[in-house]
């Protein structure tokens, strides 16, 4: 466990320190674009059967690391797993997104809900970032990861995927003490997970409010900042995360970058809608920034690809505190040979960027 980093720089990078080249890891990193997890995940059966197994988890969470020199490697897991540990009944059907069996609805739905025992019935996610770390050997950080309460709630609510989660905002408009409630109670269990997460070995922890974007301004200070805040302080006040960075990443939320630098975050995530040269002026430099390449441009030619990868790194310049990312997560058409591309041109261009 407390075998020292080969490859620090995502922890530098987080903490605004001086690095040799930029670190990269890419979202979604261990999926089905690629061909071995395809296969591991025919082997273990479902996606929850293979989440759930820790020694499949930790194979599939390394499969990228072995054919890209990336900087971080990711614990392979879902950040549905906290409401399926809540008795919803998760089940993802072939080829489509996540449905729960027991959508929750009623206040008689939100008050059965409790935070669930880590070590017991979210055990497999611990174990498998037991296994990670024993078999990372200290190549790279592993990134811990949770949902936030506002992107579990859409979820929890709506009961599946959605385009606007309209089911989810309405609680929110019909009975707003009814969505604080369980809020509540899901910020109480995302930090108690991370804090967990940290415990069984995580460096750093990532919070996904994916569904952020979807409010307007005065819903999303009360329904996502609120709890996003209430998270990064319970990590604060505890001894396994005071010391480990919190990365928040708020889709569609990049007008409210300045305010989630006051929830004491270490770095905050960038989609590609925004210049990131622009997001770190907007921040004045006070916390790290994480993308921001379009996803898409993965489908382009290579020559594109170091293309692109060079503007984000032109445009966040010499400065410390960034950690190359795409602004949301490989799809599952992209050849693995041009993440690949991506990879090694942001380490050799941030290079280059540094000596000039
Ligand atoms: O990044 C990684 O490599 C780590 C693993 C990871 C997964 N999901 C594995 C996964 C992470 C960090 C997540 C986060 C996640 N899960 C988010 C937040 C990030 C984002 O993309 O916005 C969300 C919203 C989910 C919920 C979820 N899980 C959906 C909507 C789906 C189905 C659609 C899809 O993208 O495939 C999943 C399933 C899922 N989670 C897969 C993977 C690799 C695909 C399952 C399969 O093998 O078929």
């Amino acid at each position: 466990m407390d075998t020292p980093l080969k490859n620090d720089r995502l922890l530098r990078a987080l903490r605004r320190e001086p690095v040799d080249a930029t670190p990269v890891w890419v979202m979604r990193q261990a999926g089905r674009y690629l061909p071995e997890y395809r296969a591991t995940r025919a082997k273990a059966g479902s996606f929850m059967a293979l989440a759930q197994n820790p020694e499949l988890a930790c194979e599939v969470t390394l499969q990228p690391l072995e054919r890209f020199d990336l900087d971080a490697a990711i614990l392979f897991s879902d950040i549905l797993t906290i409401p399926d540990a809540m008795g919803l009944g998760l089940s993802f059907a072939q080829g489509e997104g996540p449905q729960f069996a027991r959508p929750v609805r009623t206040r008689a739905d939100v008050e059965r809900l409790g935070v669930p025992d880590m070590e017991t019935e979210l055990r497999y996610v611990m174990d498998a970032v037991r296994v990670i770390r024993r078999e990372l050997a200290g190549r790279v950080p592993l990134i811990g990861f949770s949902g936030s309460p506002w992107t579990l709630a859409c979820y929890m609510v709506e009961g599946e995927g959605s385009r606007d989660f309209a089911t989810a905002k309405a609680m929110c408009w019909n009975d707003p003490a009814l969505a604080h409630t369980l809020l509540d109670t899901l910020a109480r269990s995302v930090s108690a997970y991370l804090i967990a997460q940290a415990a069984a070995g995580a460096q750093a922890l990532m919070v996904f409010d994916t569904w952020g974007g979807l409010l307007g301004p005065t819903a999303f200070r009360e329904f996502s900042l609120r709890y996003l805040s209430q998270v990064v302080a319970a990590l604060k006040a505890n001894v396994h995360t005071r010391d480990v960075p919190v990365i928040l990443f708020s889709k569609g939320a990049n007008a409210h970058l300045v305010e989630m630098v006051d929830t004491g975050c270490a770095a905050l995530g960038v989609d590609w809608t925004i210049d990131i040269g622009d997001a770190r002026r907007a921040v004045h430099g006070k916390v790290a920034l994480q993308g921001n390449l379009d996803p898409a441009v993965l489908r382009a030619s290579p020559d594109v690809i170091r293309r692109e990868v060079h503007r984000v790194l032109d445009s966040y310049g010499n400065n410390p505190g960034h950690v190359f990312n795409l602004g949301h997560g490989v799809t599952p058409e992209v050849d693995p040979e041009h993440v690949k591309v991506l990879v090694d041109e942001v380490h050799s261009f941030s290079r280059l960027l540094r000596a000039t």
